[in-house]
């Protein structure tokens, strides 16, 4: 017979989703109340197999809206001398992804925060799955809040959807000066690199 005090809440119960990362397996803990709770997100899912992972050096790299975490944790177990943080403004994706990053034995070099606690400094890799539906002016409100911490050698790697706006958002890119270009394109995602433009 289950208790109260031992049962956790429905919405608060965890599962596994299990997932292979530029070859690697992982099983990630997951729960309700997270982006894509069940299964690796289809554009994750293609971020991933039009990229490889980035050669591992002391770097800084953020994962922008980290969900649960498979890509700050993907990014943390290739690249082991790089720190990476992940941020979200969701508590529970913030949960899920410290304790996925102490199944993949990468707690030390991977730190959590909402967006308001980041440490200050520039990032040599930004990687995110966008949260495209919190709508237009709000995503570029954070694009542009978050790309302007690239270091000037830095670039960023964001997968979108075509349906989702992935063109208007190179154009809108491309309008507020950032160097854009489409890394692959399969399964209705595009996957961008985003830099600082070369000063001519
Ligand atoms: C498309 S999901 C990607 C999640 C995860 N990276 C993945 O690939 O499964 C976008 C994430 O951004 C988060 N998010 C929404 N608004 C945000 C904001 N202002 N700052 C940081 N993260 C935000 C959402 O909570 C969500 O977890």
């Amino acid at each position: 017979m289950s208790h109260y005090f031992v049962t956790p809440a429905p919405d608060e119960r965890r599962h596994d989703v299990p997932a292979v990362i530029w070859g690697r397996s992982y099983t990630f803990v997951s729960s309700a109340g997270v982006f894509s709770a069940n299964r690796l997100d289809p554009g994750t899912s293609q971020l991933f197999r039009l990229t490889e992972p980035p050669p591992d050096r002391p770097a800084r790299f953020l994962d922008l809206g980290c969900g649960f975490g498979p890509i700050a944790v993907a990014l943390a177990d290739h690249c082991p001398s790089a720190a990476v943080d992940a941020v979200d403004v969701n508590a529970r994706a913030l949960e899920l992804t410290t304790a996925n990053a102490r199944r993949a034995g990468v707690a030390d070099r991977l730190r959590t925060y909402t967006p308001d606690a980041v440490p200050d400094g520039l990032y040599d890799e930004i990687w995110s799955n966008p949260p495209i539906r919190i709508g237009k002016p709000a995503l570029h409100d954070l694009l542009a809040r978050w790309l302007a911490r690239l270091a000037p050698t830095g670039h960023a790697t964001l997968v979108v959807g075509k349906h989702l706006g992935a063109d208007s958002l190179t154009t809108w890119l491309t309008s507020a000066t950032w160097a854009v270009c489409r890394r692959g394109s399969a399964k209705g995602f595009r996957v961008l690199s985003v830099r600082q433009p070369i000063p001519s």
